[in-house]
């Protein structure tokens, strides 16, 4: 063996022993940047997905290469998974604090093949009970903004937070809660490979785009995640207490609807 091949294999078993870190972690998809084109569609995947059938309510889709679904041609090397082996890893989550004062864990909801993703904070007391992200006032807004304003069914898109259980009060999450389970929604986003993610609010704007920058100067503005286009704007609470900003973020799901090709409802046809 000469010195090349030793430093191949060198780098073959650090990969190796990396891949199974992130296992023992838990980590079921790995996603590649969209540079970083597979060798070959023939290559060998790394697939960890658990051999037991998913047990979970949630669409079973298999997520496929973004270029086999024929959208775009974006390269992804992102391994086969499905939501509901994803729900199935999360389990009875204990991983974080946050675990003791939930009643419900909140996974997210809508269509495993969505075009559009939003991704919210954490569950508040409603979706705690329910389940379900985004069904409490908050939650009848961002509704409003998807069915009447976007003229789409909510069971359309897809809505997910950023951790999912419900922080005591609605506070904030915090750093180590965050790191606990954005890991999850990563993931889903990786599943879903929607066209357009929308965050609202700070924390899963700093949090997905991985910035310290506030949501007044991030909305509006596009982004990039993981190759997705990411549309930051409000967040529903925040337009529940400042009414006023509701322009602000119609503009932005204008923003959105116009990258997505739907048609922008005119002024008057408006109610
Ligand atoms: N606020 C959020 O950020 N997420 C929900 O699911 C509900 C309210």
């Amino acid at each position: 063996m000469d010195e090349i091949q030793r430093e191949l294999l060198d780098i073959v078993t650090q990969v190796r022993t990396h891949l199974e870190y992130q296992r023992a972690l838990g980590v079921r998809v790995i996603a590649v940047p969209s540079s970083v084109a597979p060798l070959s569609h023939s290559a060998p995947k790394i697939d960890a997905s658990p051999s037991t059938p998913p047990v979970t309510n949630q669409k079973v889709i298999k997520a496929v290469p973004l270029s086999a679904r024929g959208d775009d041609g974006r390269t992804s090397s992102v391994h086969p998974e499905t939501l509901a082996s994803i729900r199935e890893e999360l389990g009875e989550c204990v991983r974080c604090k946050l675990h003791k004062g939930r009643k419900t864990i909140v996974f997210g909801e809508g269509d495993a093949e969505a075009k559009l993703v939003f991704v919210g904070e954490g569950p508040g007391f409603e979706e705690d009970q329910q389940g379900r992200p985004f069904v409490g006032a908050a939650g009848q807004l961002l509704t409003d903004i998807i069915e009447k304003g976007m003229r789409n069914k909510r069971a359309e898109v897809y809505i997910c937070n950023i951790v999912k259980c419900r922080p005591p009060g609605n506070r904030n999450p915090e750093p180590d809660e965050v790191a606990a389970c954005i890991g999850f929604v990563k993931q889903q986003i990786a599943v879903i490979r929607p066209q357009v993610i929308v965050t609202l609010g700070n924390v899963p704007t700093q949090n997905l785009l991985n910035t310290k920058e506030g949501i007044t100067r991030m909305r509006g503005k596009w982004q990039v995640y993981e190759g997705i286009p990411v549309m930051p704007t409000f967040h529903p609470s925040y337009l529940l207490r400042s009414p006023g900003e509701k322009g602000n973020v119609w503009e932005d799901i204008k923003l959105v609807m116009k990258k997505l090709g739907l048609s922008i409802p005119s002024k008057e046809s408006d109610s």
